[in-house]
């Protein structure tokens, strides 16, 4: 930048609001090291339309001033299983007593358990209930999350999810984007009938979540307790027929070269990915497909295989970090503590695990040229926030540091 800032602006533009002496983390991608601006920031129509270390001649009357407070991109939650009823707490009990997350889930627990509490509820209570673990992720600065479907495993059931997560934004200053993930594991009414269930996952349930656009995007649970990379392909080619883009859960608890086959049908992101090798990776870098590391996830189920985050690093893939909040194996509401995670058990940098939440989260959601940097414009989506330097959000936790986050230029304070 320099001393005069920057705008895309002619003379006779007007801004509509303004955030005066902020410190911005811009977190633009190619910048080495973080990128931290003594700025005004002008914003117009919810964007950002001017970046300037002056006062630059304009009658904005709507003005925050910032006190030299951090301002980031808002944060940005990509893998999230946010609606669901009931909790797991037995199950995280019998782990503890010696039972595998594997064995549990054959014995018709884990997800399955969570689809019997989810079926039983009503599309409200699915809302009502997951507000209160919203409510953690935007208090950790989340602005967009994104939410999966995937316990419900029948028509009705995974679309009464969607509609559940989308009427989120009705009672809380977010954006949801939503993703169904109807191959998430065999319903119990088609037990060793998977090929039968991916019949009606691609024949009805990704066509009715299209049609009624109530899906962003699909995704798939890759894996032995989950499904062949030959299903998995059948729901990735449904899913393009359709118009929506894919993800998968891939190479979580083995390496069956589910984030290979994501990659080869440009997938947003693969997702977990600790088994993943090096195949996997080189196939990645080709396609532009996110990393999305839950080291929550990792954490919670006591894993010991880290993901190939050397390799990610060498060829250059992006990598984004996620909560994965869900009952079974990530119950956590908070993303900053994710972010300290993905430092302590994966060893990344603070600035990796920023721009996992920033600008790599919102290439992972497809909105990469829309969101996750303060950069001219981009969407007004911005955290700001009582902390000096950036490597804090990685490092202490339990304490309420955000000071208000925007929208679109919405102001909710905190
Ligand atoms: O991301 N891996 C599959 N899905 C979830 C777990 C869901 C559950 O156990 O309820 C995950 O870890
Ligand atoms: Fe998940």
């Amino acid at each position: 930048m320099n001393d005069t800032g920057r705008t895309n602006d002619s003379a006779s533009a007007k801004y509509d609001f303004l955030l005066e002496n902020a410190r911005l983390v811009t977190m633009v991608p190619g910048t080495n090291g973080y990128q931290v601006l003594d700025a005004h920031l002008y914003l117009r129509d919810g964007k950002i339309a001017a970046i300037s270390q002056h006062r630059l001649d304009t009658s904005v009357t709507d003005v925050l001033d910032c006190q030299g407070k951090l301002v980031t991109p808002g944060f940005i939650d990509s893998h999230t299983h946010l609606i669901y009823a009931g909790n797991r707490a037995n199950e995280f009990e019998m782990r503890l007593n010696g039972v595998p997350y594997q064995t549990i889930a054959q014995q018709g627990g884990g997800i399955l358990a969570t689809v019997k509490a989810t079926r039983l509820a009503s599309q409200q209570q699915l809302t009502e209930q997951a507000l209160l673990r919203l409510d953690g992720l935007i208090n950790s600065g989340v602005t967009s999350v994104e939410i999966k479907s995937g316990y419900g495993l029948t028509l009705s059931d995974e679309l009464k999810m969607l509609r559940a997560a989308k009427a989120l934004e009705n009672h809380r200053q977010i954006r949801v984007s939503t993703t169904l993930l109807a191959a998430h594991a065999v319903p119990p009414e088609f037990k060793n009938q998977a090929e039968r269930y991916i019949d009606l996952v691609c024949e009805e349930i990704i066509p009715a979540a299209a049609s009624e656009s109530l899906a962003d995007s699909v995704d798939v649970f890759c894996e032995s307790i989950g499904f062949s990379t030959a299903q998995t392909e059948r729901v990735f080619q449904a899913a393009q027929q359709h118009g929506l883009a894919v993800k998968g859960h891939t190479e979580q608890l083995s390496n069956l070269g589910g984030s290979a086959l994501t990659a080869r049908y440009n997938g947003l992101s693969a997702d977990h990915i600790e088994y993943l090798d090096e195949a996997g990776v080189i196939a990645m870098a080709n396609s532009g497909t996110v990393a999305n590391l839950l080291p929550g996830a990792f954490y919670f189920l006591r894993e010991t295989q880290k993901p190939p985050i050397e390799l990610l690093r060498q060829y250059k893939v992006p990598m984004a970090i996620a909560s994965d909040i869900n009952p079974g194996t990530s119950p956590f509401a908070d993303l900053t503590m994710m972010m300290n995670m993905g430092c302590t058990l994966f060893n990344l940098t603070p600035e990796e695990t920023l721009r996992g939440v920033t600008c790599h989260a919102a290439s992972a959601l497809g909105v990469g040229n829309n969101r996750g940097q303060i950069e001219i414009g981009f969407d007004a989506d911005l955290a700001i926030w009582d902390v000096e330097h950036p490597a804090e959000f990685s490092y202490l936790q339990g304490v309420k540091r955000l000071y208000a986050r925007l929208i679109q230029g919405a102001v909710s304070y905190a």
